[in-house]
């Protein structure tokens, strides 16, 4: 492992290795205006949610390194006061990327990478009518952030005063975020796009954790770190009850490998149970693993303590 203090490198250097590791990052794709009325449009992976009541995001427009000019959003909302924030989906991204070009600030990106203007019901600058989502938002606080020794960037509070969703990522009343497909920026020139997604609900009581895991389930040979933590989800220890695996007496199962390469830990329990090595704790892991990967958590319990 390496361990690089912020003081040894080049600010380039600095700036890539930062974004490796806070990766990937939404992207904001800010509408803003001069205060003469001409629009401007770029985007801000410096960009996050801090709270929900009232809606509060952060964006980070720096000084640019390069040239030590100030970003035109950073200016025209510091002057206005206002800007619209649009989600940025796959099929955005490289119109997306052609407003990130360096443009004289009387430049209107949105002509130039040839997006709609949705006119915005609180604030003045539109927004992009191509993206699904997108939020009307006005600033509550700009930090600068330690010029005092030669710093280069800046936080802009914005509070969201409006929220617009296209019907087309909503089902059941709810955003859909496979339908909205949107991109992350990732460290260099990566990004990624949201569409290899899993779900893992936020446990909301105290877990019993992998500490407290009986030991020849903790020290599995098979068992990933990230499947004990399945397990550990529990909020008291399971004990052995008997309701898995029930069999009738009609069931038939193949072999021991051909049930669980085609996903039916239950064939290849039957298979296991019904051989003399029934107790063979590597065996028991593997099929208690593919329950894991189907969800099936109480009965990978059942399993694992049946050892
Ligand atoms: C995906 C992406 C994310 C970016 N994020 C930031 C950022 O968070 N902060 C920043 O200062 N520049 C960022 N940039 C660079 C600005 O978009 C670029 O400097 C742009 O020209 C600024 O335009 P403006 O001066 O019209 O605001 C990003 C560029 C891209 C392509």
């Amino acid at each position: 492992m390496k361990t690089i203090l912020p003081g040894e490198l080049s600010h380039r250097d600095r700036h890539q290795l930062l974004l490796s590791g806070v990766s990937p990052r939404p992207i904001a794709f800010i509408g803003s205006q001069d205060a003469g009325g001409v629009c401007n449009l770029s985007p801000y992976s410096f960009f996050n949610a801090f709270a929900s009541n009232p809606p509060i995001v952060a964006i980070g427009p720096a000084i640019s390194a390069k040239t030590g000019q100030a970003k035109d959003t950073w200016l025209n909302i510091l002057d206005t006061k206002e800007c619209t924030i649009s989600a940025v989906s796959h099929e955005m991204v490289h119109k997306m990327n052609l407003t990130a070009g360096a443009y004289p600030p009387d430049v209107d990106e949105f002509d130039i990478a040839g997006f709609t203007k949705r006119p915005s019901v609180i604030v003045a600058p539109p927004s992009v009518a191509e993206s699904p989502y997108s939020m009307e938002c006005k600033l509550m606080e700009s930090i600068e952030l330690r010029r005092d020794i030669g710093g280069n960037g800046n936080i802009m509070l914005l509070e969201v005063v409006a929220f617009h969703v296209a019907d087309s990522v909503m089902v059941d009343g709810k955003v859909d975020p496979l339908r909205m497909d949107l991109v992350g920026r990732m460290g260099y020139n990566y990004y990624t796009r949201t569409r290899d997604t899993f779900q893992a609900a936020q446990p909301l009581h105290a877990c019993i954790g992998i500490d407290a895991l009986p030991e020849h389930i903790r020290t599995s040979p098979i068992l990933t770190g990230n499947e004990l933590a399945q397990l550990a989800y529990v909020s008291v220890l399971p004990v052995l009850d008997g309701t898995f695996p029930e069999f009738d007496s009609a069931y038939r199962a193949d072999s021991f490998e051909i049930e669980l390469a085609a996903g039916n830990p239950e064939g290849a329990l039957f298979v296991l149970l019904n051989s003399p090595s029934r107790h063979d704790r590597i065996s028991l892991h593997r099929v208690a693993q593919v329950l894991i990967g189907q969800g099936r958590i109480n009965e990978a319990w059942q399993v694992l303590l049946a050892e």
